[in-house]
């Protein structure tokens, strides 16, 4: 069999032969792009490359890029544990030409890679362009001499990759994988194309165009190519398996998941979606992001929150998802030497978040289960689904998961009344009164550290009363304090302030609440 870390470094391997510089998989927070939640594809890292903003000291390379669809744009985080093949983390094999080769050799290092050496039979295999692209179906056609029963042209929402409204793009033309009429599906461009038969499994982008904001498009001097493998398919495609979740780097995690939840089924749902979460939630936090309510950190809790409560479905209720590191380690840590490094750091905020939910989490199902016994139209009320998230800390797409699994749905509408009403009462109910609302003026910010502890020592760093900067409070005068660092939550998201004590050698302050500024 050839394994998923076979694969990966045949790709690699494959590639550096033609000339290609293999490039470490970049962070999946972006680095050099503050729109994108998650690096989602293997072009993120060389976006400035292709915009001639970056010059490289190569023209062509090749990757194998950690990408997490989850949140914004790109969000599969729904579907895992519902389909064979969403991810909410999944890696991309990657080759690039920076004003390098064009459509001719790309064309031909995919069709060499996967029917020379990979030895896919080329009857499984299925082509398309986009709908004006005669040149890349000309190369198929004429050069390659695939089967033009195998082949079809397709429109721009197929076949014309765009990175934004602005900025390089180009035709694309795709590869697919024919997994037999057993199957259920048409193949791309047909009607039924949406079935499970025909599975897309390379995408090779032609980046030859950057789009005005007007929508102009204009040639690029160096037209460069952009193409993505999903290694989990091409995986299932030559282990022979249908289901991402059937290749031997799933099996084995979903071995270590029915064993540390003691659930006897390999095919429990709970346990793909644990196999699957354990993974972007043990590379976000390896990649810097700590599970919180906002942002990037809501996204991984929310991750996180859905895995802990598929282990709670298989009755675990002692922490259990942080004990899926070290198995993911010993599968990925050889490919992403990051990932072994971060293993403490990760097994322990992994915890701390499981612990956190324990809190909540089985009252919060005994709410669920309460109000799902009393209903008479399917809809899970929006009043409980804003009460489950605002007091037991259950994120809407947790709620709608039960709810999928029971045939229910949410009624999201009454969740947005409830929510809004919360702000109000939250803003009238702000201990910030007329007095307190002052114009603040100081450099840099304070730092949160909240998500890790309860309690740091921090500085003040200024004072304010009735409106004015202070040097002190005395005892029974209200305040505003600025610090340095602090693990109080400021008000945001529909979540009010945090409330609290700070104790110092000159006495003992009572926080009412907590902002940001
Ligand atoms: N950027 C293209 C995609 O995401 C090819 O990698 O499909």
């Amino acid at each position: 069999m050839t394994t998923s870390s076979d694969l990966r470094a045949s790709f690699i391997d494959y590639f550096a032969q033609q000339g290609h510089q293999p490039v470490a998989s970049s962070p999946l927070i972006p680095a050099n792009d503050a729109t994108l939640l998650f690096t989602n594809a293997g072009m993120v890292q060389f976006k400035d490359a292709f915009l001639g903003r970056e010059r490289r000291p190569y023209t062509r390379a090749v990757t194998s890029q950690r990408c997490v669809r989850a949140g914004g744009k790109h969000n599969d985080l729904e579907n895992v544990g519902y389909t064979a093949r969403h991810h909410t983390f999944f890696e991309m094999l990657g080759n690039f030409s920076f004003g390098d080769y064009f459509k001719r050799e790309a064309i031909h290092y995919a069709w060499d890679y996967l029917t020379r050496v990979l030895r896919l039979p080329p009857e499984r295999l299925w082509f398309t362009v986009y709908t004006e692209d005669d040149e890349a179906a000309a190369i198929w056609l004429d050069e390659i001499k695939v089967d033009p029963q195998r082949f079809s042209r397709c429109g721009a929402a197929d076949n014309f990759w765009s990175m934004g409204d602005t900025g390089p793009c180009g035709p694309c033309s795709e590869i697919f994988y024919d997994h037999g009429p057993a199957i259920a599906g048409g193949p791309p461009g047909s009607p039924d194309a949406d079935g499970d038969r025909y599975v897309e499994i390379w995408n090779l982008v032609f980046m030859q165009f950057n789009r005005a904001a007007d929508g102009t498009l204009t040639p690029l001097p160096r037209p460069s190519v952009d193409t993505g493998m999903g290694l989990e398919r091409l995986a299932a495609v030559m282990q022979g398996v249908h289901s991402n979740y059937d290749i031997d780097l799933f099996v084995k995690l979903i071995a270590a998941a029915a064993a540390i939840t003691g659930c006897a089924n390999p095919a429990d749902q709970s346990l793909r979606v644990i196999a699957d979460h354990i993974r972007s939630t043990a590379f976000l936090i390896t990649d810097g992001v700590t599970p919180g309510n906002e942002g990037r950190g809501y996204v991984l809790r929310r991750i996180m929150r859905r895995a802990i409560r598929h282990g709670y479905r298989l009755g675990c209720t002692a922490p259990f998802f942080y004990r899926l590191v070290a198995p993911l380690v010993a599968e990925m840590g050889d490919a992403y030497p990051e990932l072994r490094t971060a293993q403490a750091q990760v097994e322990r905020l992994v915890r701390l978040e499981e612990e956190r939910f324990a809190e909540t989490l089985a009252n919060g199902m005994g709410i669920l289960e309460t109000a799902i016994a009393g209903l008479a139209d399917g809809r899970i009320p929006g009043e409980t689904v804003f009460k489950l998230y605002d007091t037991y800390g259950f994120p809407t797409d947790l709620t709608a998961d039960i709810a999928r699994e029971r045939g229910l749905t949410l009624d999201m509408e009454g969740f947005e009344r409830a929510m809004d009403a919360q702000k109000d009462r939250a803003r009238a109910a702000s201990q910030f009164g007329a007095g307190q609302d002052v114009a603040i003026d100081i450099q840099g910010q304070t730092e949160f550290c909240g998500y890790d502890y309860l309690h740091e020592t921090a500085t003040v760093v200024a004072l304010y009363r009735d409106g004015q900067s202070c040097d002190a409070l005395d005892e029974s005068q209200d305040g505003l304090v600025i610090l340095d660092l602090t693990p109080f939550y400021g008000e945001s998201g529909g979540q009010v302030g945090d409330r609290g004590w700070l104790t110092g050698e000159s006495g003992r302050f009572e926080v009412a609440d907590t902002q940001k500024k």
